[in-house]
C-alpha cells in the first residue's frame, strides 16, 4: 500500500479571522483536484470558523499544540476534547518551538500524545536536532531519543496512527532547507527507529512529513525522496498562491 502524501501548512500565530476566510477562499479551490491530504494547523481561536468554512473542502483543519490533561486547572491550556469540538481533526505536538521557546520534554510530548490518540484526534509528532547537534554529529542520536521517549509504551496499533515529521531546527524558518540526501538519511533513519519501536509493517506504513523552509521552488526534490512522505511547511503556508503551488508540486512550472 503507498504511503498516504500529507501536505501540511503550520500557520504558527499569524492571521485573524477574515485573513484566513481570504485565504481559505483562494487556497480552497486551487487545491480541490490534489490526490494528497491536506492540512492546515492554525491559531487556537480560528479553528472553530475555518474549520467550518473548510467543510465541502479537501482540507483538514488542525492545532498546534494541546495539553494532555482531560481537563482542569490549567489556566491558559487547551485541552484535545476542546479542539474536537471546535473541529479540529489533527494536532501537532512536539514542534521544535514549543520544546525550545517553552521548554517543553519528551515525557511530556508523550503524554500529549497518549491523550490524542485517546481522544481521536490525530497526531502529528515533530523531532529534529539542532545546528549543534548535527555539528557534533550527534543527529541520530537526537532522533532516537527523541522517537522513543515520546512513543514510550505505546502500542504498534497507537504509533500505526501517528504522523512523524522530521524538522531539524536549523532549517526552520531559516532560509536554509536540508539537502534531499540529508533530509532521506534522517527519514530512513527515524523510520528504522519506528521499527524497533513497532512492526515492520507500521514502520512502512507511517508517513514522515519533512519541514523546513519547504518552499514551491524546492518541495519537488524532497518530495522524490522515497521516505519523504510530505512536507510541513510554515512560512510557504501562509500565501495561498505560495501553498497551492506546494500541493500542486507534481504539477506547477517553477
Ligand atoms: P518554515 O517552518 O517552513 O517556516 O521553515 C516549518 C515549521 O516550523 O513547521
Amino acid at each position: 500500500m503507498p504511503r498516504e502524501v500529507i501536505i501540511a501548512g503550520n500557520w504558527k500565530m499569524h492571521k485573524n479571522s477574515s485573513e484566513s476566510k481570504d485565504f481559505l477562499s483562494k487556497f480552497a479551490p486551487a487545491v480541490s483536484d490534489t490526490l494528497h491530504t491536506v492540512c492546515l494547523a492554525v491559531p487556537f481561536p480560528l479553528i472553530s470558523d475555518i474549520s467550518r468554512q473548510a467543510k465541502n473542502s479537501k482540507i483538514q483543519i488542525g492545532a498546534q499544540n494541546m495539553h494532555d490533561a482531560e481537563e482542569g486547572a490549567y489556566t491558559g491550556e487547551v485541552s484535545a476534547k476542546m479542539l474536537l469540538d471546535a473541529g479540529a481533526e489533527f494536532v501537532i505536538l512536539g514542534h521544535s518551538e514549543r520544546r525550545h521557546i517553552f521548554g517543553e520534554d519528551n515525557a511530556f510530548v508523550n503524554r500529549k500524545l497518549k491523550r490524542a490518540l485517546e481522544s481521536g484526534i490525530r497526531p502529528v509528532l515533530c523531532v529534529g536536532e539542532t545546528e549543534e547537534e548535527r555539528g557534533q554529529e550527534k543527529t541520530e542520536a537526537v532522533l532516537k531519543k527523541q522517537l522513543s521517549e515520546s512513543l514510550a509504551d505505546l502500542s504498534s496499533g497507537q504509533i500505526s496512527q501517528v504522523v512523524f515529521a522530521y524538522e531539524p531546527v536549523w532549517a526552520i524558518g531559516t532560509g536554509f532547507t536540508a539537502t534531499p540526501g540529508q533530509a532521506q538519511a534522517a527519514h530512513a533513519f527515524c523510520r528504522s527507529v519506528i521499527l524497533s519501536l513497532s512492526s515492520e509493517e507500521v514502520s512502512k506504513e507511517v508517513s514522515i512529513l519533512y519541514g523546513g523552509s519547504v518552499k514551491p521552488e524546492n518541495v519537488r526534490e524532497i518530495m522524490e525522496q522515497t521516505d519523504v512522505d510530505g512536507v510541513l511547511v510554515g512560512g510557504a503556508s501562509l500565501k495561498p498562491e505560495a501553498f497551492a503551488q506546494i500541493v500542486n508540486y507534481q504539477t506547477m512550472k517553477v
